[in-house]
């Protein structure tokens, strides 16, 4: 999608659609009468007047077209009350009367849904990233793919504004909605086509597009390196499994290097400890947190702030056979602490446990984790907010306030040590399962064992990866849960190291 500033009225804009946001306070907003007609706004107040639903909270009303004005329909776009209003909610706004348009079969959009609350600079951002979120479409496997597709989205405002400052706005805020629309893509693949094997190939092609460095794993690699945690959940499966590395490094006057750690179980059939078969399919998405991290270095390598990431990405699947691995087994982990496995199907904090030693190997000083690891999580905080589990206040704080900028909602799980009883082991260093008693909590300090003195956060988006329906920007499937909260953490960082 292209995305455009124009300093004009938005009624002089030729295209297939005008969006107009009416809030349901004043109704016609003051602004509105500063750039548009008076005959436009008479027209308006009448619908306003006659239908006082169309100020609703996400409500759409098509007017069909008015003579003297650019676009070929104007849709009104319900913002609710004012004073509710905030970055957030103008983001799900946006990607909702943006659908609403692309239903409509619109290729071109102006939009006008500024708010005085809210500064300009926070509104472009959301409406670019609520258009490029919420116009996403996954269908590659579509035979008739129906592709109503918006092309260009002009963002059109009279007001003395600095163009330079927007343009750079809009810049940033494109680079953003496509990595999050990239990482969805990962995750809505089937996994017989996104195997450990593509998803390194995707990140190659994130290595030679931003310069940053790669280098990718393989079996013979795990085993010179005691990798055995990740042999162990990749041996019952035929498809190569990968450890991805990528290496940014965006401030050479400092050493540190922040290390994101996403999991990427490419299909979790669980292994011997076999799921049920039902909503096994949901499973194709088990390396979203992997996702996440490499739409997240995708943005980075763009937009370039100044500090140093490595980003760790372990793949495989996650399959029974008469090579995998049994329960009652026992691991000796890359970090040498022993793991005697409950479950096969808690495979998620073996790969991670591998993968966090090895980037402490390789040099991080700090740990972000992100992984679908527990239904637990998903009970407890259901499909609205990612689970934290943390052994770092600071580093939590950045964490929740970066995810608070992006509206994406996440909540610290308690971590008190009386919680790590679960996961000792009478006969290794611990078990894989701590039971179903906390167990995004038992989880979480499972991995926190092999970050062990570094700060470390653990971000569960198991209920927040995917979704079952469209709402705000989010739309049917991935959701690519994690990419903009890592994407302002490095921001935030940077900012502050400089
Ligand atoms: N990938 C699953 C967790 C999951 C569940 C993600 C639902 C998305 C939706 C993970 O590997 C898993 O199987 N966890 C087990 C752990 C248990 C065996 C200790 C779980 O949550 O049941
Ligand atoms: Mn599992
Ligand atoms: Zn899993």
């Amino acid at each position: 999608m292209k995305i455009e500033f124009a300093e004009a009225s938005p009624i002089d804009i030729f295209c297939d659609a005008l969006i107009i946001g009416i809030s349901d306070t004043n109704k016609v907003p003051n602004y509105l009468s500063a750039t548009i007609d008076k005959q436009l706004i008479a027209t308006i107040s009448d619908i306003v007047l006659d239908q006082a639903n169309c100020c609703k909270y996400g409500e759409t009303t098509v007017i069909q077209p008015v003579s003297g004005i650019g676009s070929k329909r104007i849709l009104l776009l319900g913002l609710g009350k004012r004073d509710r209003l905030n970055m957030d909610k103008l983001r799900s706004l946006v990607a909702i009367g943006v659908r609403a348009a692309q239903k409509l079969g619109s290729r071109t959009i102006t939009t006008m849904v500024f708010e005085e609350s809210i500064s300009l600079e926070k509104t472009v951002q959301a409406t670019v990233e609520g258009a490029i979120l919420g116009s996403y479409q996954f269908n590659y496997y579509k035979t008739d793919k129906k592709k109503y597709e918006v092309e260009k989205l002009i963002i059109a405002s009279k007001k003395l504004v600095d163009k330079q400052k927007i343009e750079q706005i809009i810049a940033y805020s494109k680079i953003v909605g496509d990595s999050v629309n990239f990482a969805r893509d990962l995750v809505n693949h089937p996994a017989s086509y996104m195997t450990p094997t593509q998803i390194a190939r995707h990140a190659m092609e994130i290595s030679h597009k931003t310069g940053m460095e790669v280098r990718i794993l393989e079996r013979e690699d795990f085993v010179e390196h005691g990798m055995n945690a990740m042999l162990a959940v990749s041996k019952g499966s035929d498809e190569p499994p990968k450890m991805i590395v990528l290496k940014y490094i965006g401030n050479i006057s400092n050493n540190e290097f922040i290390a994101f750690v996403g999991k990427g179980i490419t299909f979790d059939s669980g292994g011997i400890s076999l799921k049920p078969s039902a909503n096994m399919e949901a499973m194709k998405g088990d390396m979203a947190g992997g996702a996440a991290v490499l739409g997240a270095m995708q943005a980075i390598g763009h937009i370039k702030p100044k500090i140093n990431i490595l980003a760790v990405i372990p793949c495989t699947e996650n399959m029974p056979s008469g090579r995998a691995l049994k329960p009652g087994d026992i691991v000796t982990s890359m970090s040498r602490k022993t793991i005697e496995i409950i479950s096969t199907d808690a495979e998620g904090r073996l790969v991670l446990a591998d993968a966090i030693t090895y980037a402490r190997e390789l040099g991080a000083s700090k740990v972000v984790d992100i992984a679908t690891l527990t239904g637990a999580c998903v009970v407890a905080l259901g499909n609205v907010t990612s689970g934290i589990v943390s052994n770092n206040d600071e580093l939590c704080r950045e964490v929740l306030q970066a995810a608070q900028q992006t509206g994406e909602k996440m909540w610290e799980l308690p971590s008190f040590e009386e919680y790590r009883e679960q996961i000792k082991s009478s006969i290794a260093d611990m078990k894989n399962s701590g039971g179903r008693m906390a167990g995004a909590i038992t989880a979480g300090l499972f991995i926190g064992q092999f970050a062990d003195d570094l700060p470390w956060v653990h971000i569960d988006i198991a209920g927040t990866s995917d979704t079952d329906k469209t709402s705000g920007y989010n739309t049917k499937g991935a959701t690519g849960a994690g990419v903009r909260t890592l994407v302002q953490l490095a921001e935030n960082i940077s900012n502050h190291d400089c």
